[in-house]
């Protein structure tokens, strides 16, 4: 079990290993590799050297990165395990890196036809030209590229608010998005895929931020929303979102899992809205609660993505 990392991500992904921990069944012997947030890596409790680590890592069967962000999500950690040969679960190098980028997924998934909320990207030292402003409209949300878990994100209500919403996201990221916020509903897509090689999606899991504010760290992992799965939805919608996940799926050349975040606009078409590489496992997290409901047991879950990584 890989897991920490230096990433703002680092608490969540403590939190994913040890619901995975929780629910692994009794057949894995595990060692627990930690990377901590100042990238000091620890076996099984024993701070090591990175070249120790390595060999530790090189010896398992299978290594399980339950890692969130950059530095861990983002192809880096998934290029080390190709590196010294060790199958590991979930996808790898291209898919991760692609899918941490919130600008190039976008582009990839576009590509391929799929429809992809609407917003401008800002390098370093760039800022919305007033015509950008005026097809933005308001409210905007302002993110960082390249984080997760809502970490560096705002909601903008007025353009006076824009300053301080881009450098905080400017904290994690030196690239910035800035998109509408979508009125409608925010729904979720969980993608598996089997050993046999099945790709199959989910129950649509429908988000209802409780409170006044929108799915933000707190209302993430503080018990500030509420999950309906499967979400009340036509069920030409739910085939239309399950069909669009399994396509981004294959846009960005995943491997074993996926967890794609739409927004269903009021009276129009399914957009994405990012994607999660490796999408939270804690016992708050979507991903395991759409597969419990779907007849999948976080058990057996585990067992078919770890047997997807082994064959
Ligand atoms: N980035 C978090 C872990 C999620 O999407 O679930
Ligand atoms: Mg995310």
């Amino acid at each position: 079990m890989l897991f920490g990392g230096r990433s703002g991500e680092h608490e969540v992904s403590r939190k994913s290993a040890a619901s995975i921990l929780a629910n692994l069944g009794p057949a894995y012997r595990v060692t627990e590799v930690l990377i901590g947030r100042d990238g000091q890596w620890h076996v099984d409790g024993v701070p090591v050297r990175f070249a120790d680590a390595l060999d530790v890592l090189a010896d398992q069967n299978v290594v399980f990165p339950a890692l969130h962000g950059p530095y861990g999500e983002d192809g880096t950690v998934q290029a080390v395990l190709e590196w010294i040969g060790v199958p590991y679960v979930g996808n790898g190098v291209l898919a991760s890196a692609a899918g941490m980028d919130k600008a190039v997924t976008k582009t990839l998934l576009a590509a391929d036809g799929l429809r992809i909320a609407a917003g401008v990207t800002l390098r370093t030292g760039e800022h919305p030209t007033p015509a950008d402003q005026e097809r933005l409209g308001l409210p905007v949300f302002v993110k960082p590229a390249r984080a997760g878990s809502s970490l560096g994100v705002s909601r903008v209500d007025a353009w006076w608010q824009l300053p301080e919403a881009l450098s905080v996201a400017r904290m994690f990221d030196s690239k910035v998005l800035i998109e509408p916020a979508v009125n409608g509903r925010e729904v979720d897509v969980a993608v598996l895929e089997h050993p046999d090689g099945r790709v199959e999606a989910g129950p649509p899991l429908e988000i209802t931020v409780t409170g006044a504010g929108f799915f933000d760290y707190d209302a993430k992992y503080g018990g500030g929303a509420r999950f309906q799965i499967p979400a009340d939805l036509p069920a030409s919608t739910t085939e239309a979102l399950q069909d669009r996940a399994i396509r981004a799926f294959h846009a960005l050349g995943c491997r074993g899992l996926i967890r794609v975040d739409f927004f269903l606009p009021d009276g129009g078409e399914p957009v994405v809205n990012e994607v999660n590489t490796f999408p939270g496992f804690t016992s708050a997290s979507q991903y395991p609660q759409i597969w419990e409901r779907a007849g999948i047991g976080y058990a057996e879950l585990l067992d078919i993505l770890i047997a997807g990584a082994v064959k």
